[in-house]
Parts: C-alpha cells; structure tokens; sequence
C-alpha cells in the first residue's frame, strides 16, 4: 500500500549524519526537490537553486524561496563559484539534483561547469561521489537520451520521477513520496514514504 498521510515520517541515517548536496534546477516538478529536503532534515544538506528553479518553485509550488532555503543547513546561490563544495577537497558524501532539467544534465555529462550546480556535479563525478539525477522531461529527445546513457556510465543514477502505478497512488503526494523514498533508498536512509510491493 503507498503511504496515505503524505506524512514524511521516521527518516534518518543509519547512525551516521551524511553530507548531503542538493540541487533544484529549472525543470518542473520542483515539489520533488523540496519534499526531499524536507526529509533529509536530520542530515547536513547544502542547497544549490537555479535562478529557473527559484521561479518554478513559487509558480508550482505553496512555498516561498526563503522558507525553501530555510530547510537546508546551508544555502548557495547558484554564482558562488567560491562555495566549498565547488572544490575536490570538500568531504560531502552524496549530490542528488532534483528536478534536474535537461540543459544541466546536458552541462554534467560534457563535463561543463559554469554554475554552482554543474560545477559540484562534477565535483562529484571526479571524486566518485554518489551523484543521483531526476531528469523531468517527457518525450526525451535523443540528445538528452545520448546524455543520460553517458552520465550513467560516468556513476550517475539517472532516477526520472516515473510512478510506481502498481502501489495505487491516489494523489500527486503519494508519487512524490515514493520518488523521494526512491531516492533515500539509493543513499541508505530508512523511511517509511511508500510500502514495497507485496503480492
Ligand atoms: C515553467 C517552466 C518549466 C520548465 N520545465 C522544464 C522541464 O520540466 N524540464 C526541462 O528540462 N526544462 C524545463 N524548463 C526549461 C529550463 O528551465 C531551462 O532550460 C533552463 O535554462 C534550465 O536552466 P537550469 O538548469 O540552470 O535551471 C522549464 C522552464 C520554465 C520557465
């Protein structure tokens, strides 16, 4: 059975607080984005929001920027090419970018590191982080396919926010928090966000 109180309950690492980078960009479905920060609130998590994402956050979304940040235990503007985590000597753990647009895969996988964001996902892959992307786009065009298949044979988790339609969503909460529980399960964080699958 999906999780039916849209509740994020239960989340926390396994003894261990990780440090956790993560990324809004400007594709739709930033709720993903914020529900998952939302859950990782007993981790070190570093925000990084497009200037895109900042806009689609207050179109689609109940929730201001500020409050958005206010989540986080620390926020960078997506310029500050300075930031900590833009260097391959920073210690965090784990970058997840979601919603992740096709123009910043895109950037990821050609190695370009223009912003904040496309910098520490590199950072990432040269370091061999965990990098965790939830491209939202539909039809995918074959260039944005080409990127995909790359950054997976880079490490990359190409994870799109695909429902799982045999738990029986009944709303848009239920698919977003199996999407965020998906994701917590590829970094070892327990959580009861959806049930698994019984027959
Ligand atoms: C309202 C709105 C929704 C968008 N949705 C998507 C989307 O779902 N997927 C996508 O790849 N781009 C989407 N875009 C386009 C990106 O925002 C645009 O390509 C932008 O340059 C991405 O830059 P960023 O990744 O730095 O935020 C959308 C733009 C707007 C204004």
């Amino acid at each position: 059975m999906p999780c039916k109180t849209g509740k994020i309950i239960n989340c926390g690492a396994l003894g261990i607080t990780m440090k956790i980078v993560v990324g809004i960009s400007g594709a739709s479905g930033a709720v993903i984005g914020i529900k998952l920060l939302e859950a990782l609130r007993n981790e070190q998590t570093v925000l990084i929001v497009s200037q895109n994402a900042k806009k689609i956050i207050e179109r689609e979304t109940a929730w201001k920027y500020e409050q958005v940040t206010n989540m986080a235990k620390e926020t960078y503007e997506n310029t500050e090419m300075d930031a900590e985590i833009a260097s391959g000597t920073s210690r965090f753990d784990t970058m997840i970018i979601a919603p992740c647009s096709t123009t910043t895969l895109a950037k990821i996988a050609c190695g370009i590191g223009d912003n904040l964001l496309t910098r520490t996902a590199s950072v990432a892959l040269k370091e061999r982080k965990k990098l965790i992307i939830v491209p939202r786009e539909t039809p995918v065009s074959t260039p944005t396919l080409k990127r995909m298949y790359e950054l997976s044979l880079y490490g990359a988790v190409i994870m799109p926010p695909v429902p799982a339609f045999y738990l029986a969503p009944e709303n848009i909460d239920d698919v977003v928090n199996y999407i965020v529980g998906k994701i917590l399960d590829h970094i070892g964080i327990r959580h009861n966000l959806y049930e698994p699958y019984r027959r």
